[in-house]
């Protein structure tokens, strides 16, 4: 799929002209009320849509008619899905050659390009039938070209991630990730096995044991010349999780290659930041491995010493992504940068909390916390922010140790929040983003395919460009 831009997209010679209309009828688009007018039951309700022949009446083959609902409830969002659903109706029509033009949506034009590009994902890879045939679509929209250049690098960021995300544990391997890292065109460090040890990296160093793959510490730096700011971002990278000892039941380790869902987008972020001309130096950071119940696992009851010198004991193998981010954390804190983020796929209490709908957020700034869900509300995430109140912390108590890595069953994304503050420097800004719900969905949903969504990128992307 192609995006240009064009002044007159109604003019040219296409297989499909989009055209929007409003429910409450006030568009002053001609062909729009022209035509859904001949439609009686077409009433410009929101995603409504409606497909008509010109038989050469105009440069455009067919003309689809896209019900936008009223002005004013009209949000990027929503005009994210229609861009979305644009795609999905040229594509099924198979339409090589389609033209969008939409009025009163001025300042929605980013937002209808990204979700246009955003309903072009799929992951067929592994499909000897692919649906799509190899042929580009080709649309023209009326967009500057810094607004489109924006979409495309977002929505590409996205791209990288979903793709990293829906491949098989058994490819996208804590090595297969360190070399992603390696190939980004920036400055990166790679730490593998017996150096992980050796940087006193105790708790993911422990995760690692029972998998036969090698752990890797990946350092990715982006550090532009005029660099106002400098942030961490942490992302957790179990390429698999097992459970480990603690194994989980079949069904919910079903998809559990997801859980370098932030990993991914770490990536995916990292990737484009040259490109988007960032002006932050951005440290990306992963401590990537596999948690398995291999002969040489790590146990419930053992001691592990985080890089920060805490003891942890071992209350439950497969609360594995905590001790991992630990080291990470303190690692990050290490960078004197103004703000540490961590995005991780890390507590099914958090997915029974918001769903699908939302990721949590935490940490021990307001004022992080709050720039964070207004740079995701306006790039079409959401994030809800839970409370971290100390008492959380109770049933982290060990007798053995500094604390456990699990509490009890209730409020376990707080308690998983209040365990790793443990590993955040006193003053360090910190903020954590649980992306157990959003990272990956059982189902198709508003313009996501199921499968791995790239949570955490576009908020991300917008954050570092504010
Ligand atoms: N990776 C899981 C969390 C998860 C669950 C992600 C569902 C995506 C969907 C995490 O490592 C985990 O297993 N957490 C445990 C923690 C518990 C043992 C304290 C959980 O949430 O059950
Ligand atoms: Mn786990
Ligand atoms: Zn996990």
């Amino acid at each position: 799929m192609k995006i240009k831009t064009n002044k007159n997209p109604k003019d040219l010679k296409c297989d499909v002209l989009a055209i929007n209309m409003f429910e409450d009828g006030k568009t002053s688009q001609e062909l729009a009320n022209k035509y859904a007018l001949e439609e009686d039951n077409f009433k410009g309700k929101f995603k409504e849509s409606y497909l008509l022949q010109t038989y050469d009446k105009i440069s455009a083959r067919k003309i689809l008619v896209i019900g936008m609902g009223k002005k004013e409830d009209l949000t990027p969002d929503k005009v994210r899905e229609i861009g979305a659903k644009i795609t999905n109706k040229v594509k099924s029509i198979k339409a090589k050659s389609v033209s969008i033009d939409f009025e009163n949506i001025e300042e929605y034009k980013g937002a209808l390009a990204e979700g246009v590009l955003i309903g072009n994902y799929k992951f067929d890879k592994y499909k000897s039938d692919k649906k799509d045939s190899e042929e580009e679509i080709e649309i023209s929209i009326d967009i500057s070209e810094d607004t489109l250049k924006r979409a495309e690098l977002t929505i590409s960021a996205m791209e990288t991630a979903r793709n990293m995300a829906n491949e098989p544990a058994a490819v996208m391997t804590p090595t297969k990730l360190a070399e992603i890292a390696q190939n980004l065109n920036l400055n990166t460090k790679v730490y593998s096995g017996y150096e992980i040890e050796e940087m006193n990296m105790g708790a993911f160093y422990a995760v690692s044991k029972g998998s036969s793959e090698d752990p890797k510490f990946i350092h990715i730096t982006y550090s532009p010349k005029n660099a106002k700011k400098k942030i961490a971002i942490i992302g957790k990278g179990i390429t698999f999780d097992s459970g480990g000892l603690n194994i989980k039941p079949a069904s919910s380790m079903l998809t559990m290659r997801d859980d370098m869902s932030a990993a991914a987008c770490v990536l995916g972020v990292m990737g484009k930041l040259k490109e988007l001309n960032a002006e932050v130096e951005v440290h990306g950071i992963i401590a990537a491995c596999e948690n398995m119940p291999g002969c040489s696992a790590y146990k419930q009851g053992d001691v592990l010493t985080a890089r920060n010198g805490k003891t942890i004991e071992v209350d439950n193998t497969d609360a594995e992504g905590r001790l991992t981010l630990a080291d990470a954390l303190c690692y990050a804190c290490e960078l004197e940068v103004d703000e540490v983020i961590d995005l991780a796929t890390l507590t099914g209490a958090c997915m029974v909390a918001l769903g699908t709908q939302a990721a949590g957020i935490f940490g021990n700034d307001q004022d992080l916390i709050d720039r964070l869900i207004k740079s995701a509300d306006e790039a079409g995430e959401r994030y809800w922010q839970l409370p971290m109140y100390k008492e959380y912390g109770d049933g982290l108590k060990s007798e053995m140790a500094d604390m456990k890595n699990s509490g009890g069953r209730w409020g376990g994304a707080s308690s998983a929040a209040i365990f790793l503050q443990n590993f955040v420097k006193d003053g360090q800004k910190w903020a954590h983003i649980d992306i157990a719900g959003t990272a990956f969905l059982d189902s198709a949903q508003k313009y996501y395919t199921k499968g791995a969504t790239g949570a955490g990128v576009r908020a991300l992307i917008n954050y570092i460009l504010k």
